[in-house]
C-alpha cells in the first residue's frame, strides 16, 4: 500500500470552455485516460491538500471503476477527506447540495448527462466549485492547459473500498466516508417546499406518475415521493437506476420519454407527469393530455413563486439561456424584477445566483433551477409544481391556460439537427453570420426582421465577455428565431434551431405548437436553408 508515480503521455482532447469532459466510454477506457484528466484536476486546484471533496455519479456504466480510481489517485494527491455517495451514487443537484451543505472544496461529478450509456455509450467527468457549481472557465482551462503536458500522475495502491455499506475508511491518510446520498438532498427539498400540502394532494385522487427513465433520480423519486410524500408504490416508474438507463436515452422530452407520453396521453391517465434525466438535473412536465414547455414552466414557477415557503418572499430576479422563450421576461416585468438573458449552459447562472441578483433560472432545454444549488434541479422543478398544484387545486392545464390568458402565450419549439457533418454546419452558421448586418428591416411575407446578431453576453457581475453565443433573428411582432450548434453533442455537428413566436390573443392560444409556428419553421428553413446545409429533409428531434 503506497502512493506509485506513473508515468504517462497527454492525450486529453476536453472542449476549452467546457466544464468538463464528456466522451464515449471506449475512450475512457483507454489506458491513462481518465487518469490524465483526474491529476490534472487536482494539479488546477489550488490548496486542495486536507480539503474535503465530494464524489458521485449517476451510476452509468463506468461510474464505479472511475469512482475507485479516483479515490486511490485523491488520496495519493494529499486530499484530507472524501465524501462518496452510496453505491457510487448522487444526482448531479445532490452533488451541488452536498458540497455546500458540509462546506467541502468542491466536488468531482461523473455523468454524462442525457447521453445513452453502457459499454457503447458515454461517460463524463466535471469539477464543481466551493459554491457547488461547475467550475469557472479560469479553472477548466487550467485543467485543460494541464492535460495537454502531462507526465506523470499519482495513484495509491490498495484494494477497493466497498461503496455499498455506509461506513468510514481510509486510503493512507484520506478518509472516505460512504454517505447517504439522499438524505441530505431530502432535507433541503423539505424546507422549501410545503410537504403537507403536497402530502395531502398526494393521497387524495390526484394521481402522478414520475418516470426515472432507469437512470440516477429513481433512488431519489422513490424516497421523496413513495417514502416521504405517501404517493402509492409504483408512482416512480423505470425507478430502477441501471448503468445502461435500459438501453434507453435518459432525456425527458417529449420523443425519449416516450413510456411517460404513452401514460399521460393515454386513457385514464394520471393529473401530473414527470421526467428527469440520466444525473437528474433536467425535467419534463406534464399534465393530463398536457405538455408544458420548460420556458412556460419558469415563467410558471415564477408567476407562482411565493406560494411555496421557499421563496415566499419574493424573487430577487429571474435568468433564462437567451434560445429560451421570452415568456418569463413578461412575468419579470409585470413583477417589476430583472430579468438576464444569458448564454446557453448552466454556468452562466452561476454568478447572479451568488449575487443575489437572479433567484430562479431555466432552460429551454428542460432546466429549471433556483439559489438552492448551483445546478438545474429536476425533482425540485417537479416538487415546486406539486406545491402550486396542492395550493391552487388547479390542474396543470388550467394553470397554464390562464397564465396564457394574463401573460399572452409565446408558441416555441426547438428543431434539433443531430449528428450532421460539422464542417457544412459551420458554414451554415457563418452564412448566417454575415447576413446579421443586413437582415434588419427586411421584410418576408408578414415578418420584418428587428434585429439580427451574434448573441454576446457580459457577465454583470465580473465583467466577462462570451462572444459567438448563437444567431438571433428577431422580427418586430416579437417573434424569433435562434440558431446554435450545440457544445454537448460527441458525434458530428447538432444544429439547434429554436422558433417562438408570441400570441396575445386568449381565442388563438389553442393551436397546435408546431401548426402556429409553420409561417416560422418554412422562413427558418428560408433564411437559413437548413435542408441543403444538413443534407436532412427534416429533424432529428423537434421538442
Ligand atoms: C444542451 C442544452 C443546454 C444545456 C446543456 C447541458 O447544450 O441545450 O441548454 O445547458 O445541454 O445540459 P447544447 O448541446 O445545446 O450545447
Ligand atoms: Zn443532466
Amino acid at each position: 500500500m503506497s502512493t506509485k508515480t506513473i508515468t504517462t503521455t497527454p492525450f486529453s482532447d476536453q472542449k476549452p470552455g467546457t466544464s468538463g469532459l464528456r466522451k464515449s466510454v471506449t475512450v475512457f477506457q483507454k489506458p491513462h485516460y481518465l487518469e490524465n484528466f483526474v491529476q490534472s484536476i487536482f494539479d488546477s486546484l489550488e490548496g486542495v491538500q486536507g480539503k474535503t471533496l465530494v464524489l458521485g455519479g449517476d451510476g452509468r456504466f463506468f461510474n464505479r471503476q472511475a469512482i475507485q480510481v479516483i479515490l486511490k489517485m485523491a488520496a495519493a494527491n494529499g486530499i484530507g477527506r472524501i465524501l462518496v455517495g452510496k453505491g457510487g451514487i448522487m444526482s448531479t443537484p445532490a452533488a451541488s447540495a452536498i458540497i455546500r451543505q458540509y462546506k467541502a472544496f468542491g466536488g468531482i461529478v461523473l455523468s454524462a448527462s442525457h447521453n445513452p450509456g453502457g459499454p457503447d455509450g458515454d461517460f463524463g467527468i466535471k469539477y464543481n466549485i466551493t459554491n457547488g457549481g461547475p467550475a469557472p472557465e479560469k479553472i477548466t482551462d487550467a485543467i485543460f492547459a494541464k492535460s495537454k503536458v502531462i507526465d506523470s500522475y499519482k495513484i495509491f495502491e490498495t484494494a477497493d473500498i466497498n461503496l455499498d455499506k455506509l461506513s468510514i475508511a481510509r486510503i493512507g491518510e484520506m478518509a472516505v466516508e460512504v454517505i447517504d446520498p439522499v438524505e441530505p438532498y431530502a432535507r433541503l427539498m423539505e424546507s422549501l417546499f410545503d410537504f403537507a400540502s403536497i402530502r395531502k394532494l398526494l393521497q387524495s385522487d390526484f394521481r402522478i406518475c414520475i418516470d426515472s427513465m432507469h437512470a440516477v433520480t429513481g433512488t431519489y423519486a422513490k424516497d421523496i415521493f413513495e417514502k416521504s410524500l405517501g404517493a402509492p408504490a409504483g408512482t416512480v416508474q423505470n425507478g430502477i437506476p441501471l448503468e445502461d438507463f435500459g438501453g434507453g436515452h435518459p432525456d425527458p422530452n417529449l420523443v425519449y420519454a416516450h413510456d411517460l407520453v404513452e401514460v399521460l396521453f393515454g386513457d385514464n391517465a394520471p393529473d401530473f407527469g414527470a421526467a428527469s434525466d440520466g444525473d437528474g438535473d433536467r425535467n419534463m412536465i406534464l399534465g393530463n393530455h398536457f405538455f408544458v414547455t420548460p420556458s412556460d414552466s419558469l415563467a410558471v414557477l415564477t408567476a407562482n413563486a411565493t406560494l411555496v415557503p421557499g421563496y415566499k418572499d419574493g424573487l430577487s430576479g429571474v435568468a433564462r439561456s437567451m434560445p429560451t422563450s421570452e415568456a418569463v421576461d413578461r412575468v419579470a416585468k409585470k413583477l417589476g424584477i430583472d430579468c438576464y438573458e444569458t448564454p446557453t449552459g448552466w454556468k452562466f447562472f452561476g454568478n447572479l445566483l451568488d449575487a443575489d441578483r437572479a433567484t430562479l433560472c431555466g432552460e429551454e432545454s428542460f432546466g429549471t433551477g433556483s439559489n438552492h444549488v448551483r445546478e438545474k434541479d429536476g425533482l425540485w422543478a417537479v416538487l415546486f409544481w406539486l406545491n402550486i398544484l396542492a395550493v391552487t387545486g388547479k390542474s396543470v392545464e388550467e394553470i397554464v391556460k390562464d397564465h396564457w390568458k394574463i401573460y399572452g402565450r409565446n408558441f416555441y419549439s426547438r428543431h434539433d439537427y443531430e449528428a450532421v457533418a460539422s464542417e457544412p454546419a459551420m458554414e451554415l452558421m457563418d452564412r448566417l453570420r454575415s447576413m446579421t448586418v443586413e437582415l434588419p428591416g427586411k421584410q418576408f411575407g408578414n415578418y420584418t426582421v428587428d434585429y439580427a446578431d451574434d448573441f454576446s453576453y457580459t457577465d454583470p457581475v465580473d465583467g466577462s465577455v462570451s462572444k459567438k453565443q448563437g444567431i438571433r433573428i428577431g422580427f418586430t411582432d416579437g417573434s424569433r428565431i435562434v440558431f446554435r450548434l450545440s457544445g454537448t453533442g460527441t458525434k458530428g455537428a447538432t444544429l439547434r434551431v429554436y422558433i417562438e413566436s408570441y400570441e396575445p390573443d386568449a381565442s388563438k392560444h389553442d393551436v397546435e405548437t408546431q401548426v402556429g409556428l409553420k409561417p416560422l419553421i418554412d422562413l427558418a428553413e428560408e433564411i437559413a436553408l437548413i435542408r441543403q446545409f444538413t443534407q436532412r429533409e427534416e429533424p432529428t428531434v423537434i421538442t
